[in-house]
């Protein structure tokens, strides 16, 4: 069983003996909780790379609009901890929010040019949040290795030039998305789907696979390639709206002709869910 602590200073304790008296590494996976493979995936690149591994589970209220599902997202800490003693996790750290927040966080963290775009323009306030509780995670864990999964690709530029930018002692690692046998990614936020939403919540999926074919038969205009994956997508019934689909570079930079390496990323409504995903282009064999 995983040590299950729920103060900040116990596990900062708890660290600094492992650190000092053991001389331990440590790896901090930071989540909300409602684990799923993707989560075991990140726990596993820790647990490869270090002495210790510690999970955190926290549903943190700064990230969400006050419009959002913060009320409605799954949480179920029993069994996540269930699943982190499967994975051979040593702790979970699972505050509260007063713990969290004894009081509401007056400092703000605006990351020019990267909080705004994409995701941060359909949640405004989404990235401060996530920020805000990143560094927290960090200052109270002060973990050798923080892992953060592709799937959110802008989180992970975000938090990595959060990093950088604050020359914080915490090496970054990024881990792949994991998806499930019919390519749909991992999420907490799968659970909100019907079973007829979610076939149509495959057309994220699908629609890489065709944008890598439209790609490889010599098409490499992105405003293009962008129409192909909208039409494809908006075909699907359940499919209520597209916030966006972009085409970048790897640092989220628009691109107008696509090459190997740019990242096709997007945010879809399937009925009431909001479905993100994204795709490194060049990642298919077709
Ligand atoms: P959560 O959505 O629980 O995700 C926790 C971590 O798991 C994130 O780094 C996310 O990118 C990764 N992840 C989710 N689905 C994945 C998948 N299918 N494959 C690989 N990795 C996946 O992201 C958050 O929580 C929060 O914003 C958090 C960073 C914890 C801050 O509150």
């Amino acid at each position: 069983m995983p040590t299950l602590f729920r103060k900040s200073k116990e596990i900062r304790n708890y660290v600094r003996l492992q650190k000092c008296e053991n001389g331990r590494s440590i790896g901090l996976v930071p989540t909300m909780g409602y684990l799923h493979d993707g989560h075991r995936e990140l726990i596993r690149q820790s647990k490869i790379q270090n002495d210790l591994t510690i999970v955190s589970i926290y549903v943190n209220p700064l990230q969400f609009g006050k419009d959002e599902d913060f009320g409605r997202y799954p949480r179920d800490l029993e069994r996540d901890i269930l699943v982190c003693e499967e994975e051979g996790v040593d702790a979970v750290f699972a505050p509260s929010d007063e713990e969290m927040y004894p009081e509401s966080p007056v400092v703000n963290i605006h990351m020019e040019g990267l909080s705004d775009i994409l995701e941060g323009k359909f949640r405004p306030g989404h990235f401060n949040g996530v920020c805000v509780v990143v560094l927290k995670l960090l200052n109270i864990v002060q973990p050798d290795r923080a892992y953060f999964g592709e799937k959110d690709y802008q989180q992970l530029k975000v938090v990595q030039r959060l990093v950088k930018d604050l020359s914080l002692p915490v090496e970054i690692v990024p881990v792949r998305t994991v998806r499930d046998t019919d390519g749909l990614a991992f999420s907490s936020r799968n659970t909100y789907l019907s079973p007829e939403e979610r076939e149509s919540a495959l057309s994220l999926y699908k629609s890489f696979l065709l944008a890598e074919k439209f790609i490889k038969s010599g098409n490499t205009q992105a405003d293009l390639i962008k129409e192909v994956i909208r039409d494809f997508i908006l075909r699907h019934p359940h499919v209520r709206k597209i916030d966006y689909v972009e085409i970048t570079d790897e640092d989220l930079r628009p691109v107008q002709e696509v090459r190997e390496g740019d990242r096709i990323l997007l945010a879809v409504w399937v009925g009431n869910t909001r479905l993100i995903d994204n795709w490194r282009i060049g990642n298919a064999n077709l």
